[in-house]
């Protein structure tokens, strides 16, 4: 069953639920460590199950994210897919932004991106420049859609002023406990402006089940029948406009967080999640909004 997609007005269309890829073969540079295999048999296994959303980055694994998950999706036909990377915020002149997205489709495998993010403002780099390189992107079919990351409301509009082309996302820290993007207007102003918010770090690595939120944990999923990252992953996607990533190599794991969502939490045990959630956080502790 193919997972249920959200739109904009504008026409952009993602699955509600997908892939992340940060930490499978690495952090910022490849772990020679690592199971690599395993985490490609994870990618394949999510694949399998229709979770065809799976996003990377230039800078993860030190471009080698890219290239094992290049081989994860090498026998799944292109258009069942929705591919997601982005360009390093130290990578982001006009040249470079043109040349690391020629690099990502080479190590992928692939001819295009469904989106493709600047993955967080520099200052060091025009906005400007920035823009006029992601559209002519567009232009030339290399990738669809165009994205931003971790862009505080004032970066996204100074982005949007300087796109022919919508923006149509922006990657962010959002979960039960990391709510920068409800706190700063964030969230409203995706939603009044037509953008996709795409949370990341759904789970905070599974931190979201500290001690004192069990007992509010346990009362909401126990009348839902689901699991605390189950109601997690459901909480978030319950918002308008709203969608999410999260990264797993088990597949257990991964079968238990699809089945996030099909269901819905009624709008008063959102909103006592929403306002009783404990030791909510305001602003990021990994990237925050710029
Ligand atoms: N744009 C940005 O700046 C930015 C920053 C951070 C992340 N992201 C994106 O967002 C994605 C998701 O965030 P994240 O990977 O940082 O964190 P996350 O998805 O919140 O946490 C991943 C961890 O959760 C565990 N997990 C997953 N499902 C579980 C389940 N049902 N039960 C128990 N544990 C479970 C995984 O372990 P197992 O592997 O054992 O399942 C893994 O250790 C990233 O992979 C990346 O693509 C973007």
């Amino acid at each position: 069953m193919q997972v249920p997609t959200k739109s904009l007005k504008n026409g952009f269309e993602m699955p509600m639920l997908g892939m992340g890829t940060w930490k499978m073969w690495g952090t910022t540079t490849r772990d020679r460590e690592n199971d690599d295999e395993q985490d490609i048999r994870a990618l394949k296994y999510a694949i399998s199950q229709w979770l065809t959303c799976i996003d990377s980055a230039e800078m993860y694994a030190g471009w080698y994210s890219e290239i094992l998950l290049g081989r994860a999706i090498e026998n799944t036909p292109r258009e069942e897919l929705f591919l997601s990377s982005k360009v390093r915020w130290d990578n982001c002149s006009y040249t470079a932004i043109k040349n690391a997205c020629r690099n990502s489709l080479d190590r992928l495998g692939v001819e295009y991106l469904d989106l493709y993010y600047i993955h967080w403002r520099d200052a060091r780099f025009s906005l400007k420049d920035a823009m006029r390189a992601m559209n002519e992107l567009v232009d030339e079919g290399l990738i669809r859609y165009i994205g931003v990351s971790n862009f505080s409301v004032e970066s996204l509009q100074e982005a949007q002023k300087h796109s022919e082309y919508p923006i149509v996302a922006n990657q962010v820290h959002f979960n039960l406990m990391y709510r920068e993007p409800e706190v700063s207007g964030l969230l409203e102003y995706c939603q009044q402006n037509d953008v996709m918010l795409v949370a990341w770090r759904p789970f905070e690595y599974g931190e979201f089940s500290i001690p004192e939120a069990q007992s509010l944990l346990d009362t909401v999923s126990q009348k839902y029948s689901v699991s605390h990252f189950q109601l997690a992953l459901n909480w978030i996607m319950n918002h308008e406009n709203v969608v999410t990533l999260f990264m797993s190599k088990t597949p257990e794991n991964i079968d238990e967080n699809i089945w996030s969502i099909w269901w819905k939490l009624d709008s008063k045990d959102h909103s006592a999640l929403s306002k009783n959630f404990p030791n909510q956080q305001s602003i990021s502790n990994a990237v925050p909004l710029w």
